[in-house]
């Protein structure tokens, strides 16, 4: 008899040790968001049952990266973890130079510092929040180029973090002068959580070669991305996923990363590149910065825990789980009649706010109503990506983003389906009744990445 796959796709590990969650009334958490002025970055995580604020950092280590943290070694320079770090590294993604970081942001920082600037433009299929503001801070202009079909919600692609290859050789035409680099960030996460075909990063990297710019990937969901290509790509269904990583590595000539996401560390990332007086300028940056180039803001035990993370997360039962534990989510609230972005993504399911509250005005934040609403109804945390992480500009005006969302994002071998049951029936509950839910208005807000630390008052 041919061997029938289960329709269940369990988590292919067990529970090692545990950590106990704490459930709260409904008064409890209406005090908790009257206190922290609906702002769920506010909340106290033990305040929080189910945490979908994000999957970056948030994710369970596996015994042998907890046996690498022991292993590590913290010389200031020339550390063997810092070696052992760079080779998990450059096996993936072979740039010639390799600067660890505290975290993706202090890698995009110091790009931006040593390659942006006033005047200067840099495109990306859609930055991130973090990506954007270093951008911004160093003078230059962030702007997005997704594909039009990564700004619908409701429809369907395979790769909807495109990059529109058209847009980025019309603003190549008339300003290549401003553009000192293009990034591609894989997978999309502003939009959606979405891949990049590897059809899409060969052809943006073409128009870089015809405009001689450099191509640098934000590459901190290297791995979901890669399996989206191998099972929606044709040509890859064969593929090991480390072998698409390499290729995909292979078209670019730098990196950003987070490895808090995909390579299934706690904290951590890195800068990658080519380009060696560029590396030399920000290597330089780092050492004011983040520290000495061989552990960069990193404790060696860090080093040692990304090592080992990079050697799980390429592994096809493991992402197969990941991609599929997704998409159980995405499904039964799709099934619950919830707007969501589909097709699915790698490590979140979005809720289209705007979709599910067309009442509410994108000015009175539908995102920020109903991750507020899912927290006072069930105790799960999720993060508004809409109009309050994006409608602020640099000029102080203000206007509707793209799309307001609502993300649930899964950290990665932390909860299983029954949490994820637990979640579907909250999200439908509050869906039931979207009808009453109110518009917020923003009391306080900083200038920059307001999303932090905004204070917000529900409209009635
Ligand atoms: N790029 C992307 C695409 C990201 O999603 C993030 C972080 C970063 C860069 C910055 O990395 O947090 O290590 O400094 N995203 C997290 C999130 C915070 O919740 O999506 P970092």
């Amino acid at each position: 008899m041919p061997d029938e796959p289960f329709r269940t796709i369990i988590e292919p590990f067990r529970i090692h040790s545990v950590e106990p969650m704490r459930l709260t009334t409904r008064e409890q958490r209406a005090a908790a968001l009257a206190a922290t002025g609906y702002n769920l970055f506010e909340v106290r995580a033990e305040d929080v049952l189910i945490d979908l604020l994000t999957d970056s950092g948030t994710g369970a280590m596996s015994a042998e990266q907890w046996a690498g943290i022991q292993r590590g070694n913290e010389a200031y320079a020339g550390a063997p973890s810092f070696y052992r770090f760079r080779d998990a590294v450059t096996s993936l993604f072979p740039f010639r130079h390799i600067l660890p970081a505290h975290q993706g942001r202090a890698a995009e920082h110091i790009l931006f510092t040593a390659a942006g600037g006033p005047g200067l433009v840099i495109p990306n299929n859609t930055h991130f929040d973090t990506t954007r503001a270093n951008v911004e801070v160093s003078g230059a202009q962030a702007v997005d180029l997704p594909i039009p079909e990564g700004l619908h919600p409701a429809q369907r692609h395979p790769f909807k973090g495109n990059m529109d290859v058209a847009a980025l050789g019309r603003l190549l035409a008339s300003q290549a002068d401003a553009v000192p680099l293009v990034m591609l960030t894989v997978t999309n996460n502003s939009g959606g959580g979405q891949p990049v075909s590897m059809a899409n990063i060969r052809a943006v990297r073409e128009v870089c070669n015809r405009y001689g710019k450099p191509l640098f990937l934000d590459a901190c969901r290297f791995a979901e991305n890669a399996w989206f290509i191998r099972t929606r790509e044709a040509g890859y269904a064969d593929v090991p996923v480390a072998d698409i990583v390499r290729e995909m590595a292979g078209l670019a000539d730098g990196m950003t990363m987070s490895a808090k996401k995909d390579p299934l560390a706690n904290i951590g990332g890195w800068l990658g590149l080519n380009d060696d007086s560029l590396a030399e300028r920000c290597r330089n940056l780092e050492i004011l910065t983040e520290g000495f180039p061989t552990y960069g803001g990193l404790a060696g035990r860090d080093l040692e825990a990304i090592a080992q993370g990079l050697r799980e997360c390429t592994d096809h039962d493991y992402l197969s789980y990941r991609v599929r534990s997704v998409a159980y989510l995405g499904e039964a609230l799709e099934a619950a009649g919830v707007p969501c972005v589909v097709p699915f993504g790698g490590h979140a399911v979005f809720i289209d706010a705007r979709g599910m509250l067309p009442h509410i005005d994108p000015l009175q934040y539908p995102g920020q109503a109903l991750a507020c609403a899912l927290y006072a109804e069930g105790g799960v945390r999720s993060c508004e990506i809409g109009t309050v992480m994006f409608g602020l500009h640099p000029d102080g005006t203000e206007s509707p983003a793209a799309l307001d969302l609502v993300r649930l994002a899964i950290p990665r071998r932390t909860y299983t389906q029954s949490h994820m049951d637990y979640v579907i029936e909250v999200v439908a509950r509050v869906a039931s009744r979207a009808a009453e839910l109110p518009g917020m208005r923003i009391v306080s807000q900083p200038r920059q990445l307001r999303h932090f630390t905004a204070r917000f008052a529900p409209l009635r």
